[in-house]
């Protein structure tokens, strides 16, 4: 089985699980950042990882997977918020949406990446009736975040690509 890893990375978060995948992966398994715009024909596994943006995969990652029809597909991302959160399962479900119909969806994966400190910044600036203000559950969020994605993180995501390509 060819396996072809793709990873959209903005500040650096999903390039890191996707290197930690890439290491169980099989001899002959190919990574690439999604600029290089790897043609997915010849793969029969195509692993994408992508960073959420705005509560769905961010722009890059999204372009890609469109292009993408009759493969089978695992999907790993990093955002800021807690992977068991109803955002982030929302996000999954709706980066899910772009490939399910045209593919089968055979593994997944999300964990948290540090946010970019800029966005943090801007979060402070907003007036305490913003949705998105600053409050003590999101600084300690963002505190959080900045953690990830660490070695158990990467574990997971291999864990999770292991026993996915061991039952295909
Ligand atoms: C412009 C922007 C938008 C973001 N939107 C979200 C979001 O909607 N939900 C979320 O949980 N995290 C969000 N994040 C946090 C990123 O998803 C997270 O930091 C991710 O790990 C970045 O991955 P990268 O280092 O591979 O670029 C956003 C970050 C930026 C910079």
């Amino acid at each position: 089985m060819k396996i072809l890893l793709i990873y959209s990375s903005k500040t650096g978060n999903t390039k890191k699980v996707a290197e930690g995948i890439y290491k169980i992966l099989p001899e002959g398994s190919v990574l690439a950042p999604v600029e290089d715009n790897v043609n997915p024909e010849e793969f029969d596994l195509i692993i994408i990882g992508f960073w959420v943006d705005k509560g769905i995969a961010d722009e890059k990652a999204r372009k890609y997977m469109k292009n993408i029809k009759g493969k089978k597909i695992g999907l790993f991302g990093t955002l800021g918020a807690y992977p068991d959160s109803e955002h982030a399962k929302k996000s999954m479900r709706r980066t899910k949406e772009i490939v399910e119909y045209e593919n089968e969806i055979v593994g997944e994966f999300l964990c948290q990446g540090k946010i970019d400190s800029k966005l943090t910044k801007n979060f402070e600036k907003l007036p305490p009736n913003h949705p998105h203000a600053m409050t003590e559950e999101t600084r300690k969020r963002h505190e959080e975040a900045s953690k990830h994605p660490n070695e158990d993180d990467i574990e997971k995501a291999q864990s999770v690509f292991k026993d996915l390509i061991y039952s295909l």
